[in-house]
């Protein structure tokens, strides 16, 4: 008998450790350490898929993986895809399709399906691609179609739920990149002004804001051009006096 060995695992979003020999199959542990019975043996030689679990999101045949290589792992069981007593969308179509036929292979080829729904992300996977998914876990007496009916019919369902949240979703991303714009605006002191005051009032006090600021410009200039007009006179006055001041002399 092989050495024991100590092996920390999270089981279906639970972190456990058990101490078991470390040869010791996943099956076993799950079901005979850590209680989880759903998982069943079949044919105990990776050959129909019943002890099918998920290890770190990959399916695994649990009868031919040794614990020693689960340590440190995240491992999904059949128990793990209901929300407490609540069924997943997946387990909810397989009781109303007919498609748990029995209890040895139905957790196996829930595993399997999940797989490949959460693969799929929100796509609808096809006839094929679900009997490829399942391909690895065997029915010896019913027979595959409301099982693929089921899967697909979950599948179909999920883009539904997916498609609804999205909705809103992007009418609030909307809304919300619409706020960060207007608040954008308001920050920029010009625009606080604007706010503040009505559009026509705003253009009413900037026309007398600019009348003010021209009349002084145009005080200045009218001066100006009086003072040279002036000095103009002046000058000519000068002349005609000029030669009298001489002839005087
Ligand atoms: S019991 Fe593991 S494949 Fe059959
Ligand atoms: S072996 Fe489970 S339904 Fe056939």
């Amino acid at each position: 008998m092989s050495a024991r060995v100590t092996i920390k695992l999270t089981v279906n979003g639970r972190a456990r450790q058990v101490r078991v020999p470390a040869m010791k199959r996943l099956l076993d542990v799950l079901r005979e350490d850590l209680g989880l019975t759903g998982t069943k043996e079949g044919c105990g030689e990776g050959e129909c898929g019943a002890c099918t679990v998920l290890l770190d999101g990959a399916s695994v045949n649990s009868c031919l993986v040794p614990a020693v290589h689960a340590d440190g792992a995240l491992v999904l069981t059949v128990e793990g895809l209901a929300r407490g007593s609540q069924y997943s969308g997946l387990q909810q179509a397989f009781v109303h399709m007919g498609g748990s036929q029995c209890g040895i292979c139905t957790p196996g080829i829930l595993v399997a399906a999940h797989e490949l729904l959460v693969a799929s992300r929100g796509r609808t996977p096809t006839d094929g691609e679900v009997r490829e998914a399942i391909a690895g876990n065997l029915c010896r007496c019913t027979g595959y179609q409301k099982i693929v009916d089921a899967v697909l019919s979950a599948a179909a369902s999920v883009k539904v739920r997916a498609t609804a949240k999205a909705k809103p979703k992007a009418k609030a991303k909307a809304k919300a990149k619409a706020k960060s714009k207007a608040a954008m605006r308001a920050k920029s002191p010009a625009r606080r002004k604007a706010v503040k005051v009505k559009p026509r009032k705003a253009a009413v006090k900037a026309k007398a804001r600019a009348t003010r600021r021209a009349k002084p410009a145009a005080k200045v200039r009218a001066t100006t051009k009086a003072r040279s007009k002036a000095k103009s006179k002046t000058k000519a006055k000068a002349k005609r006096r000029a030669p009298i001041r001489k002839a005087s002399r």
